[in-house]
């Protein structure tokens, strides 16, 4: 008997680990600090609602209808067809992203380790003792380079990472994957915030809020509306199957709109409240919040160092980034290995070790590219950055349309009518609108998205 998640607040929790990860405390806040604050913040609420939202049911009842993993449910739905490829892509793409996604992680473990260590004060502290007009952002910047291009410990902590994701699998769906969500996501939320709470009382935070809260629509472009609907694809997780997977461990009695909503009000409350967190420090210490990737491993650490008690805030801060990465890792690696086991046919065990075996070549090859194998070029990008890029900019946006446009047009009305009023339980009001969403809007919205992100439309737009 395939398993499924032993409760509605469980099934919740899993989705809502899945949707909150890097992409929530790390991505979203240097998106918005680069694409000019509230104005990005409004877009991407309005891509939430209008694309998140659609996406995110159509996953969850394809998955939670076939009750397969992600290639599987293609092919129970839509038997001898080629649709099969696009969830046997999103394998592959699963991996891809879990490879350089596990390295950030590392990088966050490794953080942890020196917030534990009260490294950050300390290596501040010693090199002014040798330069004494150095800043300690330059110091700090200075170690993040060095570590992250270095070869053996980022490797190191990336592989313990693969290594914690297979041991909370190996548990099984409700032991494994439904416990350590039902754990880790109220901790998530209890650090969370306590930080924000922090960051609110610190003198100037108040420039912080009006960064984030007061738009300022002379710097939208075209630009900034595809990068929030990229954010939004990422971080609600959807485009490349893990919430059909996520999905077919759904009961049939969960309700797949309520779910989603959930998880999407969840997904953008976290983004929010580590918006609020990060800007208000920021601009309480007078550093500018556009650092692009590096503000949370170089611009925060050097907010820690100035701020009081900034040893236990940062401690906080880093366990929080580990654990929302853990439970997005989870389901990406859960949608690697239920390919194996479901549709190679391994045991799960072996899919567990096997998936975690590529996921590792991958994290090492790109972890390398940003030091050593950096002269290797594809595309004109190392291979971190080339897997970052491909995932986000084409896989997942075509991914996502393509699961688009199966709901929309090639299952039958009449089975996402019943999925979504679980047999008609329940209103289905909007049944109509969701389907001519997933047919034309959604993507009509993505495609321009794809072509965005291959650069065929121009940056001026
Ligand atoms: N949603 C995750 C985050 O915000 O960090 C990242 C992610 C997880 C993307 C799972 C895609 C995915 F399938």
């Amino acid at each position: 008997m395939r398993s499924t998640f032993s409760t509605r607040m469980g099934a919740i929790a899993a989705a809502a680990g899945s949707a909150i990860g890097l992409g929530n405390i790390w991505r979203f806040p240097y998106m918005t600090g680069e694409n000019g604050g509230a104005a990005f913040l409004l877009i991407y609420l309005g891509a939430v609602l209008v694309l998140g939202i659609p996406l995110m049911i159509a996953e969850l009842l394809i998955g939670r209808t076939a009750h397969a993993d992600v290639a599987g449910s293609f092919r129970k739905l839509l038997p001898d067809t080629k649709w099969y490829w696009v969830g046997a892509v999103s394998v592959f793409v699963a991996v891809v992203i879990l490879g350089f996604y596990s390295v950030i992680s590392g990088w966050t473990l490794e953080y942890t380790w020196r917030a534990l260590t009260n490294d950050f004060q300390a290596s501040v502290a010693s090199a002014q003792l040798v330069t004494p007009e150095a800043q300690a952002s330059q110091i700090l910047t200075m170690d993040f380079n060095a570590f992250a291009q270095s070869q053996l410990p980022p490797v190191l902590w990336a592989s313990l990472f693969i290594a914690i994701n297979a041991f909370i699998l190996l548990g099984g769906v409700q032991k494994g994957i439904e416990r350590a969500s039902n754990i880790l996501m109220p901790i998530l939320l209890l650090l969370l915030v306590a930080l924000c709470v922090n960051s609110l009382t610190l003198p100037g935070a108040s420039e912080g809020l009006k960064f984030l809260f007061e738009p300022d629509f002379s710097k939208v472009t075209g630009q900034t509306v595809l990068a929030a609907c990229g954010q939004a694809f990422f971080s609600m997780s959807v485009g490349m199957g893990c919430l059909i997977i996520y999905g077919s461990y759904m009961g049939d009695s969960t309700k797949l709109g309520k779910t989603a909503l959930s998880v999407a009000a969840l997904d953008t409350f976290i983004a929010l409240l580590a918006g609020i967190t990060i800007f208000p420090a920021c601009y309480s210490y007078g550093i500018t919040p556009n650092a692009g990737p590096s503000l949370i491993f170089i611009t925060l650490p050097s907010v820690f160092v100035a701020m009081p008690g900034g040893y236990f805030w940062a401690l906080l801060f880093f366990v929080l980034v580990t654990l929302a990465a853990l439970t997005s890792t989870m389901s990406l690696l859960e949608a690697e290995v239920t390919f194996f086991n479901e549709t190679v046919g391994l045991s799960r065990r072996r899919a567990i070790l096997l998936s975690s075996l590529i996921t590792w070549v991958f994290c090492i090859v790109s972890s390398l590219s940003l030091g050593i194998w950096d002269g290797y070029r594809i595309a004109g990008l190392n291979f971190f950055d080339f897997c970052d890029f491909v995932t986000s900019s084409v896989f997942m946006p075509l991914g996502a349309a393509a699961i688009s446009l199966f709901v929309g047009w090639k299952l039958d009305r009449q089975i996402v009518r019943d999925a979504i009023t679980n047999c008609n339980e329940d209103s289905g009001w909007y049944v109509l609108p969701l389907i001519w969403a997933l047919r034309i809007f959604c993507p009509a919205i993505i495609f321009l998205i794809f072509l965005k992100g291959i650069g065929l439309i121009p940056d001026a737009i």
